[in-house]
């Protein structure tokens, strides 16, 4: 009998901090690639839609918990930690041998209003620090990879300097970001630290100097020693936008150089603007993921890739970009059917590559 599914899984995703979970195997094989593969997931949804939970065995190595992890859902008072929802998703992804990627430790939203009150560096240290040890520690054996920073970027980034402006920032200064990676290093020396960001992907308006806000920070993390050992770039390509190919390449081949792995952590395609009908606008969403891929993997193979949902009736996308002409939108690798689009064989294409 050839490996089992955990074998394959222990043996494909230890080395991308995406280690197999404990828990008995799903009965549906995933069609393994070198690369893994992961989707997001809200748990009401997942325990709405039986069909969610199955999508994911049949085509996942690890889910996103889309808000159960954020402080907003895991924070309600200081001394209180609620992980009812995070647990139901680690137990999911347990269940059925997948990692589960834990997004995210800090980010300027969605904090508790506790939080945002806090005056003191002392207190802002405290809590970040006890937030993180907790949450790392209660997962460790189901969460291979973190992103540890969120969005340190900010949208206007002018300058390389340029740092997004938080309640920790506030309190902690532009250092917290080492901070946090350096806590989460401590609590999990083997799992994966992430750094993420958004809207680096584009050759146009303010994304230029966004990414290379981003690349400053990531090499300044760098250059300090502190451990970040991987780029997410979330990937919510703005249909009908260009992909910026000769500079994301660039970007992702000095962010490899620096011996940085590079995640694609929260792919979908904001479709809003796209043609209507379902074949023409799938046809330029598959053809944006491939620019998109394409560039990334002009310098070596991904490291991982996550599209944020898997379906087309479970996306953030519904009602942040909702369509004029009252069409679904379409960003995602299924349909609102779960039937694969011709984005999914272009992501299992780039999947293969090693
Ligand atoms: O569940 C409640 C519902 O009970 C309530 O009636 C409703 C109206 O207030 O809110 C619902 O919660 C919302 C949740 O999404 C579920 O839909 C929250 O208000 C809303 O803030 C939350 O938005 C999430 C957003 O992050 C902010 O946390 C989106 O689902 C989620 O897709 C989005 O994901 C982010 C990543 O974390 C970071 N990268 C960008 C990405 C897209 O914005």
């Amino acid at each position: 009998m050839g490996p089992t599914r955990r074998d394959v899984l222990a043996m494909g995703l230890a080395t991308c901090g995406w280690a197999a979970a404990g828990g008995t195997a799903a009965s549906a094989q995933p069609a393994h690639r070198p690369v893994p593969f992961g989707g997001a997931v809200y748990l009401p949804d997942l325990e709405a839609d039986p069909r969610l939970g199955d999508a994911i065995v049949a085509h996942c190595q690890a889910v996103t918990p889309v808000n159960e992890l954020k402080w907003i859902s895991t924070r309600p008072a200081p001394d209180l930690f609620d992980f009812a929802a995070s647990d139901k998703i680690a137990d999911f992804a347990r269940t059925n041998a997948l990692a589960m990627h834990g997004h995210t430790l800090v980010w300027y939203a969605e904090l508790p209003e506790w939080v945002t009150r806090l005056t003191s560096a002392a207190d802002a240290e405290r809590a970040l620090t006890e937030h993180i040890v907790t949450t790392m520690q209660r997962y460790g054996d189901v969460a291979r990879s973190w992103d540890v920073v969120n969005e340190p970027i900010p949208d206007a980034a002018r300058r390389p300097t340029d740092r997004r402006d938080s309640h920790w920032r506030a309190l902690l200064g532009d250092d917290h970001i080492a901070q946090a990676f350096r806590i989460a290093h401590d609590v999990d020396p083997d799992a994966l630290l992430v750094i993420n960001e958004y809207d680096v992907e584009f050759a146009t308006g303010y994304f230029p100097a966004k990414r290379q806000a981003f690349a400053h920070l990531i090499r300044e993390l760098v250059d300090k020693g502190v451990p970040v050992h991987a780029v997410g770039l979330q990937g919510h390509l703005r249909g009908g936008v260009p992909i910026a190919k000769d500079e994301l390449a660039q970007f992702v081949a000095d962010m490899r150089e620096l011996g940085l792995k590079i995640m694609v952590t929260e792919l979908d395609v904001i479709d809003r603007d796209l043609p209507g009908p379902a074949d023409v606008r799938d046809a330029i969403i598959a053809a944006q993921v491939e620019d998109f891929l394409g560039a990334i993997t002009a310098s070596g193979p991904l490291h991982s890739i996550t599209t944020w949902g898997l379906s087309d009736t479970y996306t953030w996308i519904r009602w942040a970009y909702g369509r004029s002409d009252g069409l679904g939108n379409r960003p995602l690798p299924l349909d609102e059917n779960f039937q694969r689009k011709p984005m999914f064989d272009v992501i299992d294409r780039f999947r293969s590559i090693v």
